[in-house]
């Protein structure tokens, strides 16, 4: 199961990712966290120390790596090169699944632990002002999405990417590629605008979209976000101490965290697995392809020379019956 949290900066996405982390850890679930947030905060909200969250290899340093393993025996796939971060997977492609040794999580994730458990934590490293542009070829998001595109994961283990609302994941695909998409909000009118950004986008692809309201102080602050978002309202959670201490470096046990948060969390998780039990990996796969064939015509075949095109593999479907090299 892949599960992204969006929103504003300061909304709390990686606050909530981390505690929707730690939620999963203690029910023994396994779990790949991936900090793909502009701030890369995630390590932090996991609780390393700044030296182990500065240590954390970039997914962006490599891609090369990356690239070179998926695209495994793909005979359409030319070289690493000519990859791109939409570059779908097709016959003799190397597939990911959540739990598993290889050589991508080798060199990009890091084990994390937590007082319940143990979980995997990759990064795309910091980024720069070229990061941000739409169709950069070296995106570190692209790292990302080139992984869930190749990533084969069932209802009892997750992927949970803390993620920026930027143009890049909009323009590449990246946004669709969740079976729940978490859009972290304050109760304030810019909390509520990333919203409606991100639902004028996500319409069009059938992407499930949720929003979480976050520092919700008092009865006047939900009713704004009922007003706001409506249906899409799933669920609301205070200021938190347990946050709050583990902020100034005094971290509590996740036991502690208030039971009202804590349920929170498990309404998260279960719509999350509702909207899992939704998936169609034929559409999956049809929208990696349509996302390809915008890129490669937009700016891939003219920066690689190539027509891009030409790696689509008609008959590939990912899923759990794909064939794994
Ligand atoms: N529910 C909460 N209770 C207390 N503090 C919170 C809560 N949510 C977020 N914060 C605090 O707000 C700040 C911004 O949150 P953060 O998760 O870093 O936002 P984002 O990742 O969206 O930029 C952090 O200092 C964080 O500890
Ligand atoms: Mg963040």
């Amino acid at each position: 199961m892949k599960i992204a949290f969006v929103g504003k900066g300061g909304s709390g996405k990686t606050t909530l990712s981390s505690l929707f982390i730690r939620g999963l850890a203690a029910d023994g679930t396994p779990v790949m966290a991936v900090d793909a947030d502009i701030n890369q905060h995630l390590g932090a909200a996991l609780g390393l120390t700044d030296e182990q969250a500065a240590s954390l290899p970039a997914m962006g340093a490599h891609l090369p790596l990356i690239k070179e393993y998926l695209r495994g025996g793909n005979a359409r796939i030319a070289s690493a090169e000519t990859m791109i971060k939409t570059t779908p997977p097709g016959a003799g492609s190397r597939l990911l699944r959540v739990v598993e040794d290889n050589p991508v999580y080798d060199a990009c994730a890091r084990e994390v632990r937590l007082d319940d458990g143990t979980i995997r934590l990759m990064a795309t490293g910091p980024f720069t002002e070229a990061d941000l542009g739409v169709a950069c070829y070296h995106s570190k998001v692209g790292a990302v999405e080139l992984c869930l595109n190749h990533l084969v994961d069932g209802p009892g283990e997750y992927v949970v990417v803390d993620m920026t609302a930027g143009s890049d994941s909009f323009a590449s695909g990246m946004f669709t590629r969740f079976d729940m998409t978490f859009l972290v909000a304050e109760p304030t009118r810019k909390g509520v605008s990333v919203y409606r950004q991100y639902k004028e986008y996500a319409r069009d692809f059938g992407v499930a979209l949720r929003v979480v309201g976050n520092k919700v102080q008092d009865e006047a602050d939900l009713e704004f976000l009922r007003d706001e978002v409506g249906d899409d309202l799933l669920v609301t959670l205070s200021h938190s101490d347990w946050v709050r201490a583990m902020e100034k470096g005094r971290p509590a046990p996740f036991a502690t965290l208030e039971p009202a948060n804590r349920e929170a969390l498990g309404t998260l998780k279960a719509a999350a697995l509702r909207s899992y039990e939704q998936r169609d990996w034929a559409r999956y796969t049809r929208q990696m392809v349509h996302f390809h064939l915008k890129n490669a015509e937009s700016w891939g075949n003219a920066r690689t020379g190539a027509d891009l095109a030409s790696q689509v593999d008609p008959a590939f479907v990912l899923g759990e019956t794909a064939a794994v090299p």
